[in-house]
């Protein structure tokens, strides 16, 4: 048992938690979005206008804020205009970058909002400048959100939609670095400046334009974009970050199998993104201290080995309580940042890296994961506030702290999460808590041995649990088993 102090003080605030900082992406990619989201109306698989009902269910009922799609990769390579209109005339294309399968586009644009109205969440989109054209975006722009008369808008109404759509989050390109068109920064800034000019605000719908930012700790990548853009036309740059258990892409290891010195270093891996936030938002502060230019997250998760006989193109891997671990590091951390970090997205939503659901026929089971992302729902729109912790180091020579914490303050309530890394020992938390009087607390526990997963067999091997804290005065204590995230509701 160790030992750890906490120190919590309402006062000492951070920034409002943007809700979209617990949002989600979908891709077109392996079950993602078919089988995995969408099945079509005429499926045995309870459905509206093809949307799994039991899906929209699952993301409802964690309040899913915002989603990002088509891609990813694919989303430089995708041309809406295949994807709307009458289903059996859609012109379908090979999915380059996932497989090299057939994509059928039965799933597009009208599908998505639907889906996205279904959910109640933002939608997300991400615009292809790899290979697409500047009329090409400006007029997707046009045919959602446009409400008069126009080619587009017309096209809309003769697709079935009469009113537009709102859209907020327009994401131009996708790792333009790379997969979206292997570009140098000034050149990939100077296509943003242009193609963004052409997607105009339309009837009241006000678009909060997002620039393609750096992988992983590509410093100079922000550097030299935040230098060429301004808030004139950039509300957002975004941040790639995969979690690689020992950092290494070629040793990436399966889901299920791992050593101890593996799953501390996975840890050790997702906790390295506090420090690449920090040093970003560094760079970002140089060029924009006055904070009107967001990072977003839209890309974060562990990224493993396909499972065994899974194409390797569908990035197909289930989900542990190490998964679990790093969603709640994740999420604590990206608290801590929510001056600067205004979103982030899991990658990917169903099927896909670190799921939160995963799907077979009819079957749905709900990942670790997702239960994570469940306790951690109240933080949604609290103010971030800061934990001070005396932490521990455990980790079989990774050496990372034992505890992770954030805490936020919303309605009168208190939001503590809490992650222990360690897989050994148990924590005994003292957590002092200033400004503010709690009376009552609420608690919830996901915890198993590390390797423990959810499957179609047996989907409640890792569920969250009622849990005790013991809260008298201003503190309040609890001993957290290993492996273990605890969500605490102070009211
Ligand atoms: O999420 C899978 C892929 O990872 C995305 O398509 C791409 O943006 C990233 O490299």
């Amino acid at each position: 048992m160790r030992k750890i102090a906490v120190q919590i003080n309402a006062g000492d605030k951070i920034a409002r938690i943007n809700p979209e900082l617990y949002g989600h992406f979908a891709e077109h990619l392996g079950r993602c979005i078919y089988n995995g989201i969408y099945v079509g109306e005429d499926s045995p698989i309870p459905n509206v206008r093809g949307i799994r009902t039991d899906i929209v269910e699952a993301f409802k009922k964690i309040k899913l804020p915002v989603l990002r799609w088509p891609g990813g990769c694919f989303a430089d390579e995708y041309h809406w205009k295949d994807g709307v209109g009458e289903k059996s005339s859609r012109k379908k294309m090979v999915n380059t970058n996932w497989g090299g399968v057939t994509e059928d586009n039965s799933f597009g644009t009208h599908e998505f909002f639907d889906l996205c109205e279904q959910v109640g969440c933002e939608p997300y989109l991400a615009g292809n400048l790899g290979s697409g054209t500047v009329q090409e975006l400006s007029e997707w722009i046009e045919y959602i959100t446009f409400d008069g008369v126009s080619p587009m808008a017309d096209w809309r109404r003769q697709n079935g939609r009469e009113k537009p759509w709102k859209l907020k989050y327009l994401g131009i390109g996708n790792e333009n670095w790379g997969c979206g068109g292997n570009m140098r920064p000034e050149y990939y800034a100077d296509e943003y400046r242009r193609y963004q000019s052409f997607c105009k605000n339309f009837s009241g719908n006000e678009l909060f334009k997002i620039a393609c930012g750096p992988s992983g700790g590509d410093y100079s990548w922000t550097d030299k974009l935040m230098s060429l853009l301004s808030d004139f036309h950039t509300k957002a740059i975004s941040l790639h970050y995969y979690t690689i258990p020992d950092g290494d892409w070629s040793k990436k290891g399966y889901a299920t199998e791992f050593t101890d010195e593996r799953y501390y270093a996975t840890i050790k891996e997702t906790l390295y993104i506090d420090d690449i936030i920090t040093r970003h938002c560094e760079v970002m502060s140089r060029h924009n201290p006055q904070k009107t230019i967001g990072l977003i997250v839209d890309e974060w998760g562990c990224w493993y080995e396909v499972e065994k006989g899974t194409n390797p193109g569908f990035l197909f891997q289930q989900n542990t309580m190490r998964d679990a671990i790093v969603a709640a590091c994740n999420l604590n951390i990206f608290n801590k940042h929510s001056d600067r970090v205004i979103m982030a997205n899991l990658a990917q939503a169903v099927n896909v890296l670190q799921s939160l659901v995963l799907t077979e026929g009819e079957k749905m089971v709900l990942t670790p994961t997702y239960h994570v992302f469940d306790m951690y729902k109240s933080h949604q729109s609290g103010e971030a506030v800061y934990c001070h912790i005396e932490n521990q180091t455990v980790g079989k020579g990774a050496e990372i702290p034992m505890i992770s914490c954030s805490a936020s303050v919303k309605d009168g309530k208190m939001t503590v999460t809490l992650a222990n890394c360690s897989i050994e020992d148990e924590a005994e938390i003292s957590c002092g808590i200033s400004g503010f009087a709690a009376t009552s607390s609420e608690s919830t526990i996901l915890t198993e041995e590390c390797h423990a997963f959810n499957d179609f067999d047996s989907p409640e091997n890792v569920v969250p649990k009622a849990f005790n804290v013991l809260l008298s005065g201003d503190r309040v204590s609890a001993v957290l088993p290993p492996c273990s995230v605890v969500s605490v509701i102070l009211s």
